[in-house]
């Protein structure tokens, strides 16, 4: 176990080091998923799979934190969450609501200057929910060092739905044109907005299943953002799972960036540039052997 823990720590700070020589994600989201089989395989109540779950986002946070995310969106409660049982919706709606408290104390949420918002359907939400939303965001709205989106009855479709009876009802009274409705003007109307830049560059699923689970489908899309689908289930996901993930998200970066020059420099020789055989040649075998964080 004490040898255990020696090289985990190790192999988190060689990742860790590495991760940093290159351009970390500014926005990263969450599905904080398998908390029910976590607590399955333990042999303890489900509920405490949600406890222990939280307590993994807290730590989340820090990592986003210590290593310069500008944004983190957690996906807490999904529309579809609400046909869950009525003991286990009250008990994730007690955990969220104890966190978010926790959250307005936090000395280190106003050290980091971590501004709070809930986005989703929240007017579904029980009294108690809403009012400890209303708590943190109102603590935290002048904030701008890190900004924290918390996706509780959330559902992407719906947020896309809701943008556009919002704009549709706005070009009716005059006050939009259909014709200038572009990208940004959809993106000023979703749950994120008042966000600078919400679209997403890396999102990471726990738990073993490869879907998006109509989670920010708007905002993940239009950057093509990175996918990192992991096997822990949220209450065991460590940081060197954050750190490969991020690191998923580099390499990505990278082979875009390289075929973007291959493209350029096949575009070149076949414009008669004939050197630029040679120079593509290089960079295949850039592309091949250099990832970032992968020893050379
Ligand atoms: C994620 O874990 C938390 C919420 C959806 C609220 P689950 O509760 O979905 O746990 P599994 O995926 O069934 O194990
Ligand atoms: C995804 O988990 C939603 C959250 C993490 C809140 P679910 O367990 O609800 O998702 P599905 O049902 O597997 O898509
Ligand atoms: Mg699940």
């Amino acid at each position: 176990m004490f040898f255990d823990n020696v090289i985990y720590r190790g192999y988190e700070r060689l990742l860790t080091g590495e991760i940093r020589k290159h351009r970390i994600p500014r926005h990263i989201a969450v599905i904080m998923d398998g908390n029910r089989r976590y607590a399955d395989r333990l042999g303890i109540v489900r509920n405490l799979g949600h406890t222990y779950g939280a307590r993994t986002t807290e730590w989340f946070l820090d990592w986003c934190w210590e290593l310069g995310v500008k944004q983190a969106t957690i996906y807490a409660f999904s529309t579809e969450n609400f046909s869950r049982p009525k003991p286990e919706r009250a008990k994730i709606f007690e955990i969220i609501a104890k966190k978010l408290d926790e959250l307005a104390d936090d000395p280190r949420t106003h050290e980091r200057r971590m501004k709070v918002s809930a986005i989703g359907e929240t007017h579904l939400l029980p009294a108690h929910l809403r009012n400890a939303i209303r708590r943190v965001e109102d603590a935290t709205c002048n904030y701008d060092g890190i900004h924290l989106n918390i996706a509780v009855a959330y559902g992407g479709q719906r947020e896309i739905l809701d943008a556009v009876q919002d704009m549709a009802r706005k070009v009716r009274a005059g006050k939009l044109r259909a014709d200038e409705i572009d990208e940004s003007v959809v993106s000023r109307h979703l749950y994120t907005n008042g966000v600078a830049d919400s679209d997403v560059d890396l999102i990471i699923r726990t738990g073993g299943d490869i879907r998006t689970s109509n989670f920010l489908p708007w905002q993940a899309n239009g950057s093509e953002c990175a996918a990192y689908f992991c096997a822990p289930f949220w209450p065991e996901f460590r940081k060197i799972d954050f750190l490969r993930a991020i690191r998923v998200y580099q390499m990505r970066e990278h082979e875009q960036k390289q075929s973007a020059l291959i493209r350029t420099a096949n575009m070149l020789a076949a414009c008669g540039y004939a050197e630029m055989g040679d120079v593509i040649s290089h960079l295949r075998g850039v592309t091949r052997h250099r990832h970032p964080g992968q020893s050379r």
